[in-house]
C-alpha cells in the first residue's frame, strides 16, 4: 500500500572500489582533509575521493581517500604525518601492493631544524637529516648538531 511511509535504509556511505590507483587507508579520523592538502591532491584531475569517519573495528573511526590513478607517494612524509597509514595500490580492480606505515627511522629533507647554528640552518642545499631516537614520543634528532624535534 503506498501509504507515504518510506522504509529507510541503513546509514552508510559506501563509496565504490577503484579500478588503478591509490587506497590511503586507516587514515587517523579527522586527518583525511589536511593529507589531502599536504599531498597536493586538489592538483589532480583523476577522480579523488575522501570519506570521513569510516567505522573501523580496529580505530573506531578511519578516513580513507581513493585515487584513481597511481600517483607517486612520499612514504616517509606519509608515515610521519600519520603512522598508522595502510597505502594499498591497486591494479585491475585488485591490491597488488599493501604497505603499512610507521614513523620512519630517519627523515630525509622532510623536516628541518630548528637550530639557527646548525649547518642547515647556515648553508643552502645541505640534505636534511633526522633519526628517530625516541618512538613513542615522536622525538627525531638532527644528524648534523643534534638538535632534538617533535
Ligand atoms: N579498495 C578499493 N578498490 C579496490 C580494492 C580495494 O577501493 N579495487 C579499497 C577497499 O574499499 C578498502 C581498501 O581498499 O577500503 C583496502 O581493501 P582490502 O585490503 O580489501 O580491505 P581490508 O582487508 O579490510 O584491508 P586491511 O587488512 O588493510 O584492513
Ligand atoms: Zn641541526
Amino acid at each position: 500500500m503506498t501509504d507515504g511511509t518510506q522504509v529507510k535504509k541503513p546509514v552508510s556511505l559506501s563509496i565504490d572500489k577503484i579500478t588503478r590507483g591509490v587506497v590511503i587507508d586507516h587514515i587517523t579520523a579527522g586527518r583525511g582533509m589536511s593529507i589531502y592538502h599536504h599531498l597536493n591532491l586538489d592538483h589532480l584531475d583523476c577522480s579523488v575521493a575522501i570519506i570521513k569517519n569510516v567505522k573501523s573495528r580496529n580505530m573506531g573511526k578511519k578516513d580513507i581517500i581513493k585515487i584513481e590513478d597511481k600517483i607517486d607517494l612520499d612514504m616517509d612524509v606519509l608515515g610521519y604525518i600519520d603512522p598508522s597509514i595502510t597505502v594499498n595500490i591497486v591494479e585491475d580492480c585488485e591490491i597488488t601492493a599493501k604497505m603499512k606505515l610507521s614513523l620512519p627511522a630517519t627523515l630525509k629533507n622532510v623536516i628541518k631544524c630548528k637550530n639557527p647554528r646548525c649547518i642547515t640552518s647556515i648553508e643552502q642545499g645541505i640534505t636534511h637529516l633526522f633519526d628517530l631516537v625516541n618512538r613513542d614520543e615522536r622525538v627525531y634528532r638532527c644528524r648534523y648538531c643534534e638538535q632534538e624535534h617533535n
